[in-house]
């Protein structure tokens, strides 16, 4: 067997393979937020930002199969670090620390889970419009589909807004989490700088999460509404 394949089968090459794909859609997620952010400032920024998403075309289409390509990987790997974990069998000296890498680990299982559901949720709601077939429809007055019209519409309906608002909380402390540990499988720096860093990363976990939140409460305190 070559080393590469070794490594790969091996607990810390799967937690290598966790860190950059959770670097890479923790990337994902800087970017969807600060472009949904948009929505304040009103329609046409928000309209105008999705169709120039709309018009990469084919680069779109390579994006996004990346990015379920990236989530599949993130998914697979936990799964193996979960079984890899569950067969390792602790021993005197490192029962302590298994006991509480297994406590965030669990914490980290169920909160990706969570906000997998959440994403599918997500996707049949404003990417597939299955659970709202009637936001297909929705056009502005330049002939651009309504994203603002849509998130609006969507977020006017208080249950589906705190949905939303959970999905985000999980998400925050998904994040918070996984930088932390995306810092130590990498090993970045020395003990001092990785807490800063480790700062640093709750801090754009929080701003994130505050982020997005931000938009169905707005919707639901009467800031963001239909012109
Ligand atoms: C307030 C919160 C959010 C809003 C307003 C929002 C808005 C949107 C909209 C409008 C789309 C559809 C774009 C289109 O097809 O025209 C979309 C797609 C998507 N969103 Fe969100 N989103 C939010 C939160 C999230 C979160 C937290 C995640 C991930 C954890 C996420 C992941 C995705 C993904 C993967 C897509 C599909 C991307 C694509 O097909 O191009 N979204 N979102």
């Amino acid at each position: 067997m070559s080393r590469v394949t070794l490594l790969f089968q091996s607990s810390i090459g799967t937690k290598l393979v966790m860190a950059v794909s959770g670097l890479l859609l923790f990337l994902f997620v800087i970017a969807h937020v600060s472009g949904n952010l948009l929505v304040f400032l009103g329609p046409e920024a928000a309209n105008a930002y999705a169709q120039s998403l709309k018009d990469l075309g084919g680069l779109l289409w390579v994006a996004r199969i990346g990015l379920l390509v990236v989530f599949i990987i993130h998914i697979a790997s936990a799964v193996r670090l979960w079984r890899i974990n569950k067969s390792a069998r602790p021993n005197d000296y490192s029962e302590l620390e298994s006991m509480t890498t297994s406590i965030s680990a669990k914490s980290m299982i169920l909160s990706g889970s969570l906000v997998l559901v959440f994403v599918i949720y997500h996707l049949l709601h404003f990417t597939l419009h299955i659970t709202n077939p009637e936001f297909g429809s929705l056009v502005d007055s330049q002939g651009r589909f309504d994203v603002y019209k849509m998130i609006v519409i969507g977020f006017s309906n208080v249950t589906v807004s705190i949905v939303y608002i959970v999905a985000m909380i999980l998400l925050g402390l998904h994040l918070n989490h996984g930088i932390s540990s995306l810092f130590q499988t990498l090993g970045i720096a020395n003990y001092a700088e990785n807490t800063a860093l480790k700062k640093v990363g709750s801090l754009l976990a929080f701003l994130i999460s505050v982020g997005f939140i931000s938009i169905p409460l707005s919707v639901i305190a009467g800031l963001l509404k239909l012109p």
